[in-house]
């Protein structure tokens, strides 16, 4: 009988300041690769409008830009990671955001037996953040994004993906949330980057062109790096 073990899923980290594109591209790669997106930040807005405790306690932190308890984030995403649809691989897209998120992390990857086989910083300018985030929405029924300027979708206000005519835009995306999140990057999230450089998993992306050249030098990254895996 083969006794070749089947490689363990792919999992894939998006490390980036608020704006940067973690989301467009993490959907992109999604119809790409088959690999699930797991964004902590969808998770935690999910829990919000489900009234959880989790969600209660996340609240206020989340509208103000800071980040909320690592306990609860990682809570969160055990839950999710452990799912049966992550079994062709997760993109995680805002997590880990501290050290102690990322140590948690390689822990319970050592658990199921996985690794992380790349870790992309997408490098962007401050300064841009501010447009793209106050350009931002997003469709009410799946959650599809869109953007006043870079991203309209084909018919004004109806969604290109599912057809849906509501669309949301989020609490924290006012001009002093969005300087508190990129502090809070610069202060706890930025400082990964190293930890990664440091594994020999950290790729660098330039992620100040249009969508559709960041995901293609993206791709370009993810494949050499999930096919030597
Ligand atoms: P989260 O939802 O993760 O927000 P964020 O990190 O601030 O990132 P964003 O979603 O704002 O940006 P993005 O990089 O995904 O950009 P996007 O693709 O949307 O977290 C929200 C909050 O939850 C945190 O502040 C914190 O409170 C809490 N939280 C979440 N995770 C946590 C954790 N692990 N620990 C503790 N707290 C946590 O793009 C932005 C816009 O720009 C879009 O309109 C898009 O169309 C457009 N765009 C994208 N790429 C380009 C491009 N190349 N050119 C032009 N426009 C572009």
């Amino acid at each position: 009988m083969d006794a070749a073990k089947a490689a363990p899923p792919p999992v894939l980290i998006l490390l980036g300041p608020p704006g940067a594109g973690k989301g467009t591209q993490a959907r992109m790669l999604e119809d790409r690769f088959g690999y699930v997106q797991l964004s902590t930040g969808d998770l935690l807005r999910a829990a919000v409008a489900a009234g959880t405790e989790a969600g209660k306690a996340a609240d206020d932190v989340m509208k103000s830009g800071g980040l909320v308890s690592d306990e609860i984030v990682i809570d969160i995403l055990r839950d999710r990671i452990n799912a049966p649809d992550c079994a062709s691989g997760v993109i995680l897209d805002g997590f880990p955001r501290t050290a102690v998120q990322a140590e948690s992390l390689d822990a319970l990857l050592v658990e199921s037996g996985q690794r992380i086989d790349i870790a992309v910083s997408l490098e962007v300018d401050d300064e841009a953040m501010v447009d793209r985030i106050a350009g931002r929405y997003s469709c009410a029924g799946c959650g599809e994004g869109y953007h006043d300027t870079f991203k309209k979708p084909a018919r004004p206000d109806q969604c290109d993906q599912c057809g849906g005519t509501q669309m949301k835009r989020r609490a924290d995306d006012t001009a002093e949330a969005v300087g508190t999140r990129l502090k809070a990057y610069h202060a706890q999230t930025a400082p990964l980057i190293t930890h990664y450089e440091e594994a020999e998993v950290l790729h660098r992306v330039r992620a100040m062109g249009p969508i559709d050249e960041v995901a293609t030098a993206l791709g370009t990254v993810v494949r050499q790096a999930t096919a030597t895996a």
